[in-house]
């Protein structure tokens, strides 16, 4: 058995013998211990307490870590991202600089239906590739389990390509990862005119396969005005789980439709962006165990206003923050940067974004027995910072990169 001992870490971030959702309050409450000690066996954490009660190890072959002045935290848990795309779209980025909105945009068949077509035209294998880099880049950044979803393939044999890609970086990859099915994500252009069209060969040809050969854990559906409508995307949440998939859905980005409304009537596991809440939306949010899943960046690339993060923590809703790492609307998978807007432009405390993007976004990937806190038994996935004075140093000081190293599975990456 390969054992570690990490000493004199001056704070052991997010430790608990027991990690429920947390939700309003709760989410304030970090558990840490100071000057303390944490034992590695293999891949999982099988100990850690105060310095002063450090056990004497013996054993030749313990690798022994000193991490004086360093903070460790749990790995970032990021619950939403289409990591799996082809090329960039920076020419979009300047037609948004010059006055064109995200909505004119996807209406003239660029946005997600431009990364369709490039998506298409590019192998499997340079997918991987490029899939691959974005991984690793996020890895060292502090990221150790993801979601990736399709949705820039739009017909059978894309999506069917992009969900293949997501099962090779699974098989390949130290870092856990959950795979979704968001087909639905804009309708083709041929398909503009014909829902039912588009609807069939979702329901009937791709759910299908994608459920025999068990490429997908979840389906996404982009509820949204000019997208799909709440009653299409019942239609394709209940059909995909009768195959087990269960909802995590793209509501409330641009408009509330009615989105969360059904979304948790579905027991949806998340509902995510929340940029555009009623008082009616947050409400039904709290009263249900589906987690709302914010996501900063994407609002700050696209200069909508944020997520109402105060609103819905006060209101006693169980959030998760997420990257949304996409070629459109959050061209960045850096969970540190998410974190810091989090607390600069929602006004989270810097606890409640750890514990956000931690333990509650490894309850939106469905891994906390696994994976978002310390905990004895949990896979050791570790952020440790550089020296730092304070945990809310990792927000205030935005833009520095804070990490030093990243362990998956027990091996710095
Ligand atoms: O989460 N809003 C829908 N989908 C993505 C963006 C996709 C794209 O623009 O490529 C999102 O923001
Ligand atoms: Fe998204």
């Amino acid at each position: 058995m390969a054992s570690t001992i990490i000493t004199n870490i001056k704070q052991l971030v997010n430790v608990r013998d027991q990690f429920p959702l947390l939700r309003g309050k709760e989410l304030s409450e970090l558990p840490c211990v100071n000057n303390a000690y944490l034992i590695i066996e293999d891949d999982e954490i099988a100990g850690y307490g105060k310095m002063k009660d450090l056990p004497t190890v013996n054993g030749q072959g313990t690798r022994k870590i000193d991490a004086s002045g360093q903070f460790i935290l749990p790995a970032w848990c990021d619950s939403h991202t289409h990591i799996v795309f082809a090329g960039s779209r920076e020419n979009e980025f300047v037609d948004k600089i010059k006055g064109l909105s995200y909505a004119q945009i996807n209406a003239n068949g660029g946005g997600i239906l431009n990364s369709a077509k490039k998506l298409n035209e590019t192998s499997e294998d340079e997918l991987f590739d490029q899939a691959w880099k974005r991984l690793q880049e996020v890895g060292k950044l502090g990221t150790g389990a993801i979601e990736i979803k399709s949705g820039y393939g739009l017909s059978l044999e894309g999506e069917m390509k992009m969900l293949r890609v997501i099962k090779k970086l699974k098989d390949r990859s130290a870092i856990s990862i959950r795979s979704t099915f968001l087909g639905a994500h804009t309708y083709p252009l041929e398909y503009r005119e014909d829902h039912q069209g588009y609807l069939h060969i979702l329901v009937e040809e791709m759910l299908p396969v994608i459920a025999k050969e068990k490429l997908a854990d979840y389906i996404d559906v982009f509820c949204e005005k000019g997208f799909f409508s709440v009653e299409e995307m019942e239609i394709i949440c209940r059909s995909a789980m009768g195959f087990g998939l269960k909802p995590k859905l793209h509501v409330n980005q641009l408009n509330s439709i009615g989105g969360i409304q059904s979304a948790v009537g579905l027991n949806a596991v998340s509902v995510d962006h929340l940029e555009t809440m009623t008082d009616a939306d947050t409400e039904a949010l709290a009263r249900s165990k589906t987690i709302g899943t914010l996501l900063p960046t994407a609002a700050f690339f696209l200069r909508m206003n944020y997520q109402p993060a105060r609103q819905l923590i006060d209101s006693n809703c169980a959030i998760a923050l997420a990257s949304d790492y996409n070629p459109g609307s959050s061209p960045s998978g850096n969970m540190n940067f998410v974190l810091a807007l989090s607390c600069i432009q929602m006004k989270m405390l810097p606890e409640e974004a750890v514990n956000a993007a931690t333990i509650n976004g490894a309850h939106a990937l469905q891994l906390e027995n696994e994976l978002g806190s310390i905990t004895v038994g949990k896979k050791a996935n570790l952020i440790f910072t550089k020296p730092i004075p304070a945990l809310s140093y990792l927000p205030y000081s935005f833009g520095t990169n804070l990490i030093d190293q990243v362990m998956i599975k027990g091996n710095f990456i």
